[in-house]
């Protein structure tokens, strides 16, 4: 029998544990191949003893409707930046990639199947370029890997925001108050305007569109004037106010931890500033969009996410990575799914349609 190492890497997504399912299903109808699952991403094969899993039809039962993922994850084990301790005791980043392919070769594994965001992908293919047959599946709620038309999580994480939306919608209308919720996404507004057309947002602030204040200001006293007494915005995590409109304080801390969180709370000081005087409250909705039971797409995505990854395995169809594309699941070279991240378009149509639904993006 040959053997196959599957690991999870960087933040966690429902639909993880679907593709594990569906890899080891597949694989049992092959009948040539043993799965295996490493602990926290890489980390269970440098372990004593070693955090290796085998992964049967019994461990993997069911897991399909599960958030997170058996094999647990982590951000920490990164071959490309390893820590390693220098002569004065320091800690410099290295790349360890050829320590992690042989320890997985001396472990007598035959293929990799790796899942995870663009980090991940650029690991597989550094693994790949150092001789070792991988295949990438991509993850991520964010939705911002070029090579694919769809991640798992996305889906969920939309769900999850629209129901929170729907919530506040009805609060707001009874206190007269603008609403501010900010989701996740990382640098890209796929989660925010998706979530704002499905909720019906007044406003929709998003990375890729830098806002005016002033616009947004008028927005919402347009909306009071009429009567309208309420107004509910979507700020994607990465938005940021246009240069020169307000102090541009979002995004320039660097670090999305620090922004995480931040510019709900950053938005309502600048529309008090700018004079708004109705209330406003904002609330972070944060892991919940990463938490949970996958929705039904995402299972459906994520299982066969799963099977054609063990198939590109049997086929021999390595460094590339599972893509779901023009509705086919397909195999992109790993080179070609790592180059380009992929933004909201600015004169996409579904920028355009969120507008022509009357949502302001205050550009
Ligand atoms: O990439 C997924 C994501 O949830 C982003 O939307 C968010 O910016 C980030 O991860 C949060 O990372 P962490 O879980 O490390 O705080």
């Amino acid at each position: 029998m040959k053997k196959l190492l599957v690991a999870t890497g960087g933040g966690d997504c429902p639909g993880l544990n679907a593709v594990i399912r569906g890899i080891v299903k597949r694989a049992k109808k092959s009948k040539e191949w043993e799965v295996y699952g490493s602990m926290e991403a890489f980390n269970g094969i440098f372990t004593d003893p070693l955090r290796i899993v085998k992964l049967t039809g019994k461990k993997t039962a069911g897991i399909h409707i599960k958030g997170g993922t058996i094999l647990k994850t982590t951000n920490k084990a990164d071959p490309l930046h390893y820590p390693v301790k220098d002569e004065n005791g320091n800690i410099q980043l290295v790349d360890k990639t050829k320590m992690f392919v042989d320890r997985i070769k001396d472990l007598g594994f035959d293929a990799v199947i790796n899942i995870g965001g663009d980090g991940s992908q650029k690991i597989s293919k550094a693994f790949f370029d150092h001789g070792l047959p991988v295949v990438g599946v991509p993850k991520t709620i964010d939705n911002d890997l070029s090579a694919t038309d769809m991640t798992f999580g996305f889906q969920t994480a939309v769900q999850i925001a629209t129901d929170s939306f729907d919530k506040l919608v009805t609060t707001a209308e009874s206190h007269h108050r603008v609403m501010i919720m900010e989701v996740m996404g990382r640098d890209a507004g796929w989660i925010a305007i998706h979530t704002a057309i499905a909720g019906g947002a007044e406003i929709c602030l998003i990375p890729e569109i830098p806002y005016d204040i002033e616009k947004l200001v008028q927005k919402i006293e347009s909306r009071y004037e009429k009567g309208r007494g309420f107004v509910c915005i979507v700020i994607a995590e990465g938005a940021k106010p246009k240069a020169g409109s307000i102090v541009a304080r979002q995004g320039e801390e660097g670090s999305r931890h620090v922004r995480l969180g931040g510019v709900a709370f950053q938005l309502s000081q600048q529309l008090k500033d700018a004079g708004v005087r109705a209330e406003i409250r904002e609330t972070v909705l944060g892991h919940t969009q990463r938490g949970g039971t996958p929705t039904a797409f995402d299972r459906v995505l994520a299982s066969l996410f799963g099977v054609k990854a063990f198939e590109m395995v049997m086929e021999g169809d390595f460094g590339k990575m599972v893509a779901f594309k023009n509705n086919s699941f397909i195999s992109v070279p790993l080179e070609e799914a790592t180059r380009n991240y992929n933004h909201v378009g600015v004169d996409s149509f579904i920028v355009r349609g969120a507008k022509g639904l009357g949502i302001t993006f205050g550009d």
